[in-house]
């Protein structure tokens, strides 16, 4: 019996023993474990920082690269601007040596067209803008499209504006002149006639214009539509009114007006200010850009 006792005894306490054992085993392997993922996790934070900084670092080095990049991208955008800038100067340039400077200039008793002048083309005006007293119908050729466009748009709104006068050559500015001078007396000439070589005419883009209102005549024009018509588009198609009420050079002449361009034309209508009084350093800037 004791026998049996002892046995079971030593039975129970190997079991308890292997028991203890086992928990040992499993308690210093979880450590183990435990210890072995803490060192996992270090390493990982160590890599972790590492990765951190090289990201910064390749941050910085994206940044240095894209303010690169601008810094080439403005220098190119720079390089275009002066490019462009050189383009437009030389296009400029090389339109002005082809533009006639007398088509800016100031004639009126102030500046003097020789006799030889006559314009680089002359183009009829169509017989449908001719008035029906017109004889000097002849234009510069490069304001035709200009003029054929303003008195269209005069007739769609019912305004019936007519080339009565427009190229007169030296020699036929000179029988004009000396007509009126017997018929009217010097003096009296003087103020609405230009001797030869002073008068816009002989640049072919200056006109006379008339409308089957007056019955084809000059005066009286300024009562009718066509010149009011004229007064607040004629800008929009290059013209400009060269004898205004009030200058000093010749009476009104509300039928005589002058091509310029429209870039200029439409500074002078805006600025309510004549041809004949801007500065000629400041019209000569308009030149290249007549025809525009
Ligand atoms: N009637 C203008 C002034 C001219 O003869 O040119
Ligand atoms: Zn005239």
């Amino acid at each position: 019996m004791k026998n049996f006792l002892d046995k079971i005894l030593t039975h129970d306490v190997s079991i308890v023993l292997l028991v203890a054992l086992s928990f040992f085993g499993v308690f210093k392997y979880i450590e183990y474990r435990m210890s072995f993922i803490s060192e996992q996790i270090n390493k990982i934070e160590v890599d972790k920082n590492e990765l951190t900084k090289k990201v910064i670092n390749l941050e910085g080095i994206i940044r240095g690269t894209e303010s690169n990049i601008k810094g080439e991208q403005e220098k190119n955008n720079s390089l275009a601007n002066q490019f462009n800038e050189i383009t437009n100067t030389v296009g400029a340039l090389s339109k002005l040596s082809k533009t006639d400077p007398e088509l800016l200039k100031k004639y009126s008793k102030v500046y003097f067209l020789n006799e030889h002048y006559v314009p680089i083309s002359l183009t009829e005006v169509g017989p449908d803008y001719r008035s029906l007293k017109s004889n000097n119908y002849k234009v510069h050729s490069n304001i035709v499209p200009y003029l054929d466009k303003m008195i269209d748009a005069g007739k769609a709104e019912n305004v019936s504006v007519l080339v009565q006068s427009a190229y007169r050559s030296f020699a036929e500015q000179a029988a004009l002149k000396s007509n009126y001078k017997v018929i009217y007396g010097a003096g009296t000439a003087n103020r609405f006639s230009a001797d030869q070589g002073y008068s816009e005419h002989q640049l072919g883009t200056a006109i006379d214009f008339t409308t089957l209102k007056t019955n084809g005549a000059l005066e009286g024009f300024d009562k009718t539509p066509e010149y009011k018509w004229l007064v607040d588009n004629a800008y929009k198609y290059g013209f400009v009114i060269s004898y205004p009420a009030g200058n000093t050079y010749y009476k009104y002449e509300p039928w005589h007006w002058r091509y310029v361009g429209v870039a200029l034309a439409t500074k002078l209508h805006e600025d309510k200010i004549n041809f004949y009084d801007m500065d000629q350093r400041l019209i000569d800037n308009y030149l290249a850009n007549i025809f525009d």
